[in-house]
């Protein structure tokens, strides 16, 4: 945990946790070197969903080319924080109120899941017009991947044969105007192995357009770049990828590549601090309980993996008996909840840890706090707070402000 981060930990109250971290200017480098690995003609897009936190979106503009939505929720949200950002509205089963709200707030692409949806945007787009990529699910192999969203049945995007049926609607209605095409397949890919479906994707979007004579200018390749949450200094390698997608888009001189990647832009930003409660053996096993859980950092319990961690020691201990801990061991970490469910990390060797100890799980910036079950069991909710501060080069003075 940086410096500053830690400061500000030492200032709060154990009424103050858990509390989520928000390091915006970690957040502000991380997507600027992203920025500046991608080839000029690669658009860079955040996927909203990743975490729609209103600050985070803020320092995000100005170093994205836009934001990627999946609602009428995150669309009037985006709008409203980034006016004026370029806003892709994608996802599944949009309704015609959402439909209509896109056009209405001049949506710039809309990225269509099926013909049926095609044939509800024409509905109701009355005199406007419509820029549309529509969604596949092409015939490529993914392998093995974290989370696969395309390449075998499902219910996002369109199988191919959908697509003529589409060009016909399009070739009927002058108001909507095929503008490319948009896929996401996978979650959690390397760089290598990305860009090895960037190439298949491509290829199959040119060859497509070809045999019909459409003339594609975008395609969109989703986002899915992946974060390895055992190894948090192992980011996705960005500069690989950049250098790697230059020969592809030498071999497509005419089109605008998207990438709308939105774990592997905030996951690395967000802290979620809390607090030893309990230390516990069972059956020789030891578990320490925090304040807080899965409640409010679903992201272990829906990844199944060990969030990680730090220790932050806090050696005030007033009770009058021996403070409960564990020692050279393999620690469970789990929450208030009910549930055996509730673990943020299983069986993870500690030094040591003992009760009234702080833990700050890291890597809890995207898919962390916006999808976890807030109201279950009505424990309090945690405190935000936005780290904006300004490094001072003097070892131990770092100023920071947090809202
Ligand atoms: C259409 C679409 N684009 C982008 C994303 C962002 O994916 P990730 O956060 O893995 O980069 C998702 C995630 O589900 C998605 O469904």
């Amino acid at each position: 945990m940086r410096p500053a981060l830690l400061d500000l930990v030492g200032t709060m109250t154990d009424d103050d946790l858990p509390a989520y971290l928000y390091d915006l200017p970690g957040l502000r480098e991380h997507v600027r070197a992203i920025r500046s690995a991608l080839p000029e003609r690669v658009e860079l897009l955040y996927a909203a969903k990743a975490n729609s936190d209103p600050r985070i979106l803020r320092a995000l503009a100005g170093h994205v080319d836009g934001f990627e939505v999946a609602s009428g929720g995150e669309l009037s949200h985006v709008r409203s924080l980034v006016p004026g950002a370029p806003i892709a509205f994608g996802g599944p089963g949009k309704t015609e109120t959402e439909l209509t709200c896109a056009l209405n707030s001049g949506v710039e692409r809309l990225h269509i899941e099926s013909e049926h949806e095609l044939r509800l945007l024409t509905t109701v787009l009355g005199d406007g017009l419509a820029e549309i990529l529509l969604r596949v699910n092409p015939p490529v192999g993914l392998g093995e991947v974290a989370l696969a969203m395309g390449g075998r049945p499902g219910p996002f995007g369109m199988d191919p044969a959908q697509l003529d049926h589409c060009l016909e609607v399009i070739a009927s209605d002058p108001r909507v105007r095929l503008h490319g095409l948009h896929f996401h397949l996978a979650s959690g890919l390397r760089a290598r192995a990305q860009l090895a479906l960037v190439d298949k994707i491509l290829t199959w979007a040119q060859d497509w357009a070809h045999g019909r004579g459409v003339d594609l200018a975008e395609v969109n390749v989703g986002g899915g770049m992946g974060v390895d949450y055992s190894a948090p200094h192992k980011v996705f390698d960005w500069p690989a990828f950049g250098a790697g997608l230059r020969p592809l888009l030498a071999r497509h001189p005419h089109l605008t590549l998207r990438v709308e990647p939105g774990r592997s832009i905030t996951a690395y930003c967000g802290w979620y601090v809390t607090q030893v409660l309990d230390i516990k053996f069972s059956r020789g096993q030891a578990f320490a309980v925090l304040r807080g859980g899965t409640h409010h950092l679903r992201t272990p319990a829906a990844k199944q993996h060990d969030q990680p961690f730090e220790v932050i020691p806090d050696d005030e201990w007033l009770p009058s008996w021996n403070r409960p801990e564990a020692r050279d061991e393999p620690v469970t970490l789990v929450g208030q909840l009910c549930t055996p469910k509730d673990v943020l990390a299983r069986a993870v060797m500690v030094d040591r840890l003992r009760v009234g100890d702080r833990v700050a799980f890291a890597m809890a910036g995207a898919y962390a706090w916006n999808i976890s079950h807030h109201d279950f069991l009505m424990h309090p909710h945690p405190t935000f707070h936005h780290v904006e501060d300004v490094e001072v080069s003097v070892p131990g003075r770092h100023a920071h402000q947090t809202s």
